[in-house]
């Protein structure tokens, strides 16, 4: 059976018990702060859940695109996925458990629908606790189906508690469904919801009865649901008798366009097919997203930075299968033309999944070998020290100045059995966030408010920001004050009229260029008289012999300067010019920023 009957079948078997077949809805949730994808088939409809008449009536059922990305360090093996479709039905106050379970198991094993061997099938159950008891009544509908006492486990509410983590909202006890894919246990305790891939959960149907509350405790709802949600892709695999969910005809089309573009085969050995059901996986994903008819964009805040991180973390893993760059054009073609049918919306933005794909796995890739390199010289020193943990002063350092992804600094160690201090990392940020903080709350007069490495970055930016404004507007520019923070720089300069924005873009480019040369920055001592003799730009109110340090960038600019500097400017990612207006008579006034390129 493929997932296009999967979807079909499921759909008309619930319209046959009285369900109305909604459409799914978008996977950036339209009116919820609380989540930022639609990570299950009930999140759309919460409001009907807590007590809202939904238009279509008390019986629902739909295909709905999820994306859960809790478990992405899990994705590579043969079951996570970030991306996946959940079919589901829905009681909105009107049947419960004798129901849901009783078609549930019809659907599963009937011949006429998906005839899985009743035998293969186990269950698992709430156990209780002290608010709610050990669910009895589903375990005592399962045996009356037929399903034997040993073939249902009672466990925690870890394993079969579904609700809202942390936040309030519709919850409730569930009974999971599983296939025995007929590998060998793992050891005596091997049972439904052990991690070795004996037990593949394809089903789960939860009993939203209760209301968890700010206050962390469970209020009984006014109605009684019913939730499910049944995988797609795990459930195909099954049906095909394929041990992966990379093994389905929803996969291979992309593993092959993967193939093409490295030559590689996914069962060339683990590593390699690891690697393959990443990219897979990642880009997969990442299509879903961009295509999404609410689709956003990489960037560092919310759905975009989820998205930037599933397409950086895609490249790391091209790359070590030797696809070169615009190697998610094929694949996202592929994944396009494999869905398109079932989610139009997908050739409706075709043009624009590929273009920002392109453009992202360009922007990693440079962020990612610079980043990469500088992690390598960081263990090989620590190797000639017999250390075996990055001290998160380091991580933070690669993260904050290279745009390197703790993530990534964990996955690299760990493949060399070595280990990153997380803790401290989560220290070195907080510090730079307080010192941001700081500089944000306190009116220093001007200069640094700190040398962490954001703030030396945007210092080094400025002086290419001072030269590129003395190239485009004339020599008449003097500085007339700095003030710097590790969010922002802001320098007041000398020049009769507002830029207009020709030259505001010039001056960008310029700045751009010249960090894109990576050039170097070096720094001298010499007297003010040899300052001046040399071209340095400075403010010469200092005596004549006294003795200063010049930064020189390049050949591009040279400063009189108290430092601190960065060693070269391919350090400072994208320089932006957030704001330029008066500052007082004959002064103008820039705000800019540095971006993650
Ligand atoms: N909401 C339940 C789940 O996603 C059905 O597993």
């Amino acid at each position: 059976m493929t997932a296009d009957e999967l979807r079909s079948m499921y759909l008309g078997f619930f319209k046959e018990k009285g369900h109305s077949v909604i459409s799914g809805a978008s996977l950036i949730p339209e009116n919820d702060p609380t989540v930022l994808f639609t990570t299950a088939g009930m999140h759309p409809l919460v409001p009907y859940l807590l007590g809202e008449t939904h238009p279509a009536g008390t019986r629902l059922c739909d295909c709905q695109k999820c994306i859960r990305t809790g478990d992405i360090d899990s994705v590579g093996d043969s079951t996570h996925l970030t991306f996946f479709e959940m079919l589901g039905n829905w009681s909105l106050g009107d049947y419960f458990k004798e129901e849901a379970i009783t078609w549930s198991y019809e659907f599963l094993t009937s011949q006429q629908y998906l005839g899985f061997d009743a035998g293969k099938l186990f269950i698992s159950v709430f156990e209780g606790n002290e608010t709610v008891p050990m669910d009895e009544e589903s375990i005592g509908i399962w045996q009356k189906l037929g399903i034997p006492r040993e073939h249902i486990v009672a466990l925690p509410m870890e394993d079969n508690w579904w609700g809202p983590a942390g936040e309030t909202g519709p919850c409730g006890p569930d009974t999971e469904m599983f296939i025995d894919t007929g590998k060998t246990a793992c050891g005596p305790d091997c049972r439904p919801g052990c991690s070795c891939g004996k037990f593949f959960e394809i089903w789960n149907d939860v009993f939203m009865q209760y209301r968890k509350t700010a206050e962390g405790t469970y209020e009984p709802l006014s109605q009684q649901n019913v939730d499910t949600g049944m995988g797609v892709e795990r459930t195909i695999a099954m049906l095909q008798g394929k041990p992966s969910v990379f093994g389905t005809e929803l996969f291979t089309p992309i593993t092959n366009a993967i193939s093409d573009g490295c030559g590689r085969h996914m069962d060339q050995d683990d590593a390699t097919g690891h690697a393959f059901r990443v990219v897979a996986d990642h880009i997969r994903s990442s299509v879903f997203v961009l295509g999404d008819p609410r689709g956003v964009v990489p960037s560092n805040l919310g759905q975009g930075y989820v998205l930037r991180r599933l397409i950086r973390r895609a490249v790391r893993y091209a790359l070590q299968l030797g696809l070169e760059t615009g190697f998610s054009k094929n694949i996202a073609e592929t994944i396009v033309d494999t869905y398109k049918h079932a989610y139009p919306e997908l050739e409706t933005n075709r043009d624009r999944i590929l273009g920002e794909l392109i453009a992202e796995e360009k922007r990693f890739e440079k962020t990612l070998n610079r980043g990469t390199l500088e992690l390598d010289k960081v263990l090989e020193n620590m190797l000639k020290h017999n250390q075996t943990m990055v001290s998160g002063r380091v991580a933070f350092r690669l993260f904050d100045t290279y745009g390197f992804p703790l993530e990534f600094t964990e996955e690299i160690c760990s493949e060399r059995g070595l280990s990153v201090d997380r803790k401290g990392f989560d220290k070195a940020f907080a510090k730079h966030r307080e010192l941001s903080k700081k500089g944000a709350d306190k009116a220093f007069k001007g200069g640094l408010q700190d040398h962490s490495e954001a703030t030396t970055r945007l210092h080094s930016a400025t002086h290419l920001l001072h030269k590129a404004l003395r190239m485009v507007l004339g020599d008449h520019v003097e500085q007339k004050g700095s003030n710097i923070t590790a969010d922002r720089l802001r320098f007041d300069f000398s020049h009769p009229a507002r830029m207009t924005d020709e030259e505001k873009q010039r001056v960008e480019d310029i700045v751009n260029e010249t960090i894109q040369k990576d050039l170097p920055v070096s720094m001298q001592v010499m007297t003010v008289g040899e300052a001046r003799t040399n071209g340095a730009m400075a403010l010469f109110s200092d005596k004549y012999d006294e003795q200063v340090k010049v930064y020189t960038i390049g050949d591009f600019s040279m400063e009189v300067c108290g430092g601190p500097h960065v060693e070269r400017t391919g350090e400072l990612g994208r320089f932006r010019i957030k704001k330029e207006g008066s500052s007082s008579a004959g002064v103008r006034r820039i705000r800019a920023v540095l971006e993650t390129p």
